[in-house]
């Protein structure tokens, strides 16, 4: 099925008279690195999948401009040398072998290949601050497995497609029947920052939910984090269509998909941000209201996307069936 990007945006970004970016990013490595939490890592603990500009490595210091060690992005807002990442999706097969899942492209993006949608949307009380250079936070914890403390990370959840449009019932834990369509997992980060720290020890107390309500409701940002900037929020749909065979499920009834560190939960679901758009370029898109199409920035095609990559640097398998996750997992409550 194909969708005009026009009839995309109509069905699924809620119009409105804030700016909303909603774009597609193809992937640029799928490698065993993460420059925010396990700098100089080679390897870091657990498989990732990134987008964005190619500018991405073991470390990434802070002082670096993105925008400017970058040649190319794999973002469709050809100014946005940013990179986003998550965990990487496996199935676990009765035998205890577990076999990576593809990328699907989102619907409208039909020919992205693979990696994810990254929606900005701006405030709707008062003005909305970009982020700056240097920029960076995460969202979730790879460790978690407990239902409660899921909850703390408001908006991380998962929408078992029926077909490509689906975008209700979201669930904080993966879902437990075969879904369809694929399985999304929406990436929401909090939406107030304190004003000052582009970074902090956890990576996270430099951010904030609103202190009341939320960021859809308006809700207002705590003292303490002062600043609403723009909502950013990853799409990514894994084509779990080859395991919906409940044969291959496990016999005890509960689900075959496990996180690339060892969750099998899904309350360990995480995403990581840095910042990297050129100048002044994502503050323009925000103060001039742009709806999904946005003049005011460069474009490019998905295809020229899709020639934008990095070749991994941890020499491993993760395709085929193997015998563990890449970097082992930490296989708590599995
Ligand atoms: C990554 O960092 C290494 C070591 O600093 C450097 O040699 C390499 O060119 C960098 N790669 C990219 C894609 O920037
Ligand atoms: C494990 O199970 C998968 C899925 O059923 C199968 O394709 C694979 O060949 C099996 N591997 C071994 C070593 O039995």
């Amino acid at each position: 099925m194909h969708w005009s990007a026009a009839a995309v945006a109509a069905a699924l970004v809620a119009p409105g008279a804030q700016a909303i970016l909603r774009f597609s990013c193809s992937s640029l490595v799928i490698d065993r690195l993460d420059p925010l939490v396990n700098p100089a890592q080679l390897p870091s603990p657990h498989l990732h999948q990134v987008v964005g500009g190619n500018a991405f490595n073991v470390t990434m210091d802070q002082g670096r401009d993105l925008s400017q060690e970058a040649t190319c992005t794999t973002c469709t807002f050809a100014e946005d040398f940013s990179n986003y990442w998550t965990a990487v999706l496996f199935f676990r097969a009765r035998n205890g072998t577990f076999h990576r899942v593809n990328l699907l492209p989102n619907v409208g993006f039909e020919q992205a290949n693979g990696g994810m949608t990254i929606y900005y949307s701006a405030q709707s009380r008062g003005t909305t601050t970009a982020f700056k250079p240097g920029f960076r936070m995460l969202v979730g914890d790879a460790a978690n497995r407990d239902p409660v403390k899921a909850q703390q990370y408001r908006q991380l959840t998962y929408t078992c497609l029926q077909n490509a449009m689906t975008r209700s019932g979201e669930t904080k834990n993966f879902p437990t029947k075969p879904c369809p369509a694929g399985i999304m997992a929406n990436v929401r980060f909090p939406t107030c920052w304190d004003g000052k720290n582009l970074d902090s020890p956890d990576h996270m107390s430099h951010v904030a939910y609103p202190s009341s309500g939320t960021f859809e409701s308006g809700g207002p940002c705590p003292a303490t984090h002062p600043v609403g900037i723009p909502q950013l929020f990853y799409e990514v749909v894994w084509d779990t269509r080859p395991f919906n065979d409940k044969s291959l499920w496990p016999e005890d009834g509960s689900q075959p998909f496990v996180w690339s560190q060892g969750d099998a939960t899904g309350y360990g679901t995480h995403g990581d941000y840095m910042f990297g758009w050129k100048g002044d370029s994502l503050q323009k898109a925000m103060d001039a209201n742009c709806n999904v199409a946005c003049p005011q920035l460069k474009s490019q095609s998905i295809a020229e996307d899709n020639k934008c990559t990095v070749t991994p640097r941890v020499k491993e398998d993760t395709t085929g069936w193997l015998k563990e996750l890449p970097g082992g997992g930490e296989m708590a409550n599995m």
